[in-house]
C-alpha cells in the first residue's frame, strides 16, 4: 500500500522525505512526490511515475529549500500510476495540499458533490477528491482545519492516513488517521510523521500511534491530537519506545533486502525463542497474559492471516493438531468474513501478521471480538493495530522487514506457534515432561541448522539457473511439506514472475499431471518419514511424464537416484522441518529472480502491508 512521510523542523524536508520515502518505498513503488513548503504562500510539489529513484533525481535538478513537507510513494487503487495521479494533490488554489494512503470508497458522490459547488478535478483519484472535500468545508463554515478535517472523515466511507497542509497554517502539518496506519514522532525542534516505523528510525525510536478517528497537528515543537468532536486529547496519548536499531533499516554488506534478510534468520528465530523460554528452558507465555490453565481450558485453535503468514497458520495447524489433541481450523482471513459457522466459544483465535496492519487480517480479528472468541495476534511490529486490538500478543523478534516477499517473519511466526503448540499441548497432558523437553530440545537447534545450510548457498544458487528459463513450476508435498510448499511456491511466483502452484501430491492424478512433460520443473518435498515412499511414488509419476524432478529431503534420506537434482537438508523433528526446508526455497526464489534481472525486494504489483480489501 501506499506510504506517507511528513516532515517539520529545521533541516532541509525534502532530503527528510526522501529518505523517509526510501524506507517506506516496500509500501508501494509506482510512483512518488513531495510538497515543500518554501515559503508561507509557496508550496512547490515534485511527482513523477516509477520507483523513487526517479523522484530523487527529479528533484536534484531543482533548487527546493524548505523546512516543512509531506510525501508519498504510491500503489495504486483508483488511477493508473501516472504523473498526474500521483500524489500529493491539492486545492485548486493550493489552500490544502496534502497525501493519503487508503480508499475513499464513496468518492463518487462526493466528487459529484464538489462538482456542483463548481471544483473541478485534474485526476482520477479518490484523494484530490478527499483534498478537496476538506479545502471546501474549511471554506464553508470557516472552522479551521481540525473541523474541516472531522466534517470530511465523517462525510467519507473507507480507510485512510492523511497528511496535509493548509496555506493559512504554514507552520504546521496536520494529519488524520482511520483504517490505515500513521505514526506520530517527536525530536530536538523538529516533528515526523510516516506510515511506518523503519521511516524514521534513523531520526527517532519514540512514536505515538494515531488511532482511528484522530486528528491533529505536528510543529516544530509540538504535537497535538484531537478526537471527532475537535475535543484536545494530546493528554491521553502514549509514547512507545520501538526497540529496533537504526541500522537494521540498511542493506548491510547485501545487494538487497530480501537476501539480507533471509541470512538474518538464525538470529531472528534465536531471539524469538528466547522470547518465550524463561531461564529454566520453559516455555512461557504467562509474561503476554496465557497461563497454563488458559491453555487448558481450550478445546479449539482458529487460526486467520492472509499470505505468507496463511501458509504458517497452515503448518502451525497440523502440528497442534498432531500433539494437543484438540482441532485446529485454519482460514483465509480475506474468505472469513464470508464464512458464518458456528464459532466455539472456548476457541483462541490466533492471527498472524508481520506488519500487524493487513486489513483483511484485522477485520478477522474484529469479526472474532464481536464473536466472543479471544484473540493471539503473533507479530512482528509493537503497536501496530493488530497487537493493540488483540487479547494477547506474541511478538516475533524478526526486527525491520523490508523486503515485500516475507523470510525472517515467516520464519519467527512458525517458531512461535511450535512452541505455542508444545505448550498447550503440555497443559493439556497430552505430552510427558520428557517429550516437553526433546521437543524444546528440537526447536533450539533450528538456527544453527538453518546456518549451515546458508553454508551452502552456492549450491542453491547454480541450481536457480535451471527455473530462470522455465515458464511453470510445480511445488508437491504431503502434510506438513505441502503447507510448507503452498508457501515456497508463493515465494517463487512472487519475486521471478514464474506461474508455480503448489499441489497436494496425492492430488497429481486427479487433475494436474495432465500438465506434466518435458517443459516443467516439479520441485517435491518429503521430509516426513511417514510418506516417504508414497512421495517417490509422485516423483516416479512425474519422471514418467519427462517432467523435471528437484527433490527435497533430510539429509537420512536418499532420493537422488530418483530426482534430476536434489537439496538435502540437516534432520530435524519431522514437526519443524518446513523451518529448515523454506531455506534453499527461499534462496531459490531469490536467485531465480536475481538470475532474471529482477528487482526481488520489489516485485511488480505487489506491496509489504496491504491496508485495502
Ligand atoms: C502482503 C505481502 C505478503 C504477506 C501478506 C500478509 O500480501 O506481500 O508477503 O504475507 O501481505 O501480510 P502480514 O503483514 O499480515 O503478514
Amino acid at each position: 500500500m501506499c506510504g506517507i512521510v511528513g516532515y517539520i523542523g529545521n533541516n532541509n524536508a525534502k532530503d527528510v522525505l526522501l529518505e523517509g520515502l526510501k524506507r517506506l518505498e516496500y509500501r508501494g513503488y509506482d510512483s512518488a512526490g513531495i510538497a515543500v513548503r518554501c515559503d508561507s504562500s509557496l508550496v512547490e510539489i515534485v511527482k513523477s511515475e516509477g520507483k523513487i529513484d526517479n523522484l530523487v533525481k527529479k528533484i536534484s535538478s531543482l533548487n527546493i529549500n524548505g523546512t516543512k513537507g509531506i510525501g508519498h510513494s504510491r500503489w495504486s487503487t483508483h488511477g493508473k500510476p501516472s504523473e498526474i495521479n500521483a500524489h500529493p494533490h491539492h486545492s485548486d488554489d493550493y489552500n490544502v495540499v496534502g497525501v493519503h494512503n487508503g480508499i475513499i470508497e464513496n468518492y463518487q458522490e462526493l466528487k459529484e458533490k464538489l462538482l456542483r459547488h463548481d471544483y473541478s478535478f485534474y485526476s482520477e483519484t479518490d484523494t484530490e477528491v478527499l483534498i478537496k472535500l476538506i479545502d471546501y468545508y474549511y471554506k464553508k463554515y470557516n472552522i479551521g482545519p481540525v473541523d474541516a478535517i472531522n466534517k470530511a472523515i465523517v462525510r467519507s466511507r473507507g480507510s485512510f492516513a492523511l497528511a496535509l497542509m493548509f496555506k493559512d497554517y504554514s507552520d504546521q502539518i496536520w494529519f488524520a488517521k482511520k483504517g490505515s496506519p500513521l505514526i506520530i514522532a517527536k525530536g530536538e525542534g523538529e516533528s515526523f510523521l510516516a506510515s511506518d516505523v523503519p521511516a524514521l528510525l534513523s531520526y527517532t525510536n519514540k512514536v505515538y500511534y494515531v488511532d482511528d478517528f484522530e486528528c491533529g497537528s505536528i510543529s516544530k515543537n509540538e504535537i497535538k491530537f484531537y478526537d471527532l468532536n475537535g475535543d484536545d486529547i494530546t493528554d491521553t496519548k502514549k509514547l512507545v519506545s520501538i526497540d529496533w536499531e537504526a541500522d537494521s533499516v540498511n542493506k548491510g554488506i547485501y545487494p538487497y533486502y530480501m537476501i539480507k534478510e533471509i541470512h538474518e534468520q538464525p538470529e531472528a528465530i534465536k531471539e524469538t525463542i528466547n522470547a518465550y523460554l524463561d531461564k529454566n528452558n520453559n516455555i512461557d507465555f504467562l509474561h503476554i497474559g496465557i497461563s497454563e490453565k488458559y491453555l487448558k481450558s481450550l478445546d479449539e485453535i482458529y487460526i486467520y492471516a492472509c499470505g505468507s503468514a496463511y501458509h504458517v497458520g497452515l503448518v502451525g495447524a497440523q502440528i497442534i493438531e498432531n500433539i494437543t489433541g484438540i482441532n485446529a481450523r485454519v482460514e483465509l482471513a480475506s474468505e472469513f468474513k464470508y464464512r458464518n459457522y458456528h464459532m466455539n466459544p472456548n476457541a483462541l483465535a490466533i492471527i498472524i501478521s508481520q506488519s500487524g496492519e493487513t486489513k483483511d487480517t484485522y477485520e478477522a480479528l474484529l469479526k472474532c471480538k464481536e464473536s466472543n472468541i479471544k484473540t493471539l495476534a503473533i507479530c512482528n511490529v509493537k503497536g501496530s493495530t493488530i497487537t493493540r486490538d488483540a487479547d494477547f500478543t506474541a511478538l516475533t523478534y524478526a526486527g525491520p522487514e523490508i523486503a515485500v516477499a516475507t523470510t525472517k517473519a515467516y520464519s519467527c511466526q512458525l517458531v512461535v506457534l511450535y512452541l505455542f503448540s508444545i505448550a498447550l499441548a503440555f497443559s493439556k497432558g497430552q505430552i510427558d515432561i520428557s517429550r516437553y523437553r526433546s521437543l524444546i530440545e528440537d526447536i533450539s537447534t533450528i538456527p544453527q541448522k538453518i546456518e549451515s545450510i546458508l553454508n551452502n548457498e552456492s549450491t542453491i544458487q547454480s541450481l536457480a539457473q535451471r527455473l530462470v528459463n522455465k515458464k511453470d513450476v510445480f511445488f508437491i508435498g504431503r502434510g506438513i511439506d505441502y503447507a510448507l510448499s503452498m508457501e515456497a511456491s508463493l515465494k517463487l511466483k512472487e519475486i521471478s514472475y514464474i506461474h508455480s502452484d503448489s499441489y497436494a501430491a496425492g492430488e497429481l492424478k486427479h487433475g494436474t499431471l495432465s500438465l506434466i512433460d518435458e517443459s516443467v520443473m516439479v520441485i517435491a518435498i518429503l521430509t516426513q518419514p511417514d510418506l516417504f515412499e508414497k512421495m517417490v511414488s509422485n516423483i516416479v509419476e512425474v519422471k514418467s511424464r519427462g517432467g523435471k524432478v528437484i527433490s527435497l529431503t533430510t539429509d537420512n534420506f536418499n532420493v537422488q537416484v530418483k530426482s534430476d537434482y536434489n537439496i538435502t537438508i540437516p534432520t530435524i523433528n519431522p514437526l519443524f522441518t518446513p523451518s529448515l526446508s523454506i531455506i534453499p526455497l527461499q534462496l531459490l526464489a531469490y536467485y531465480t529472480s536475481i538470475g532474471k534481472g529482477i528487482d526481488p525486494d520489489k516485485p511488480k504489483n505487489l506491496a509489504k502491508s496491504v491496508t485495502v480489501e
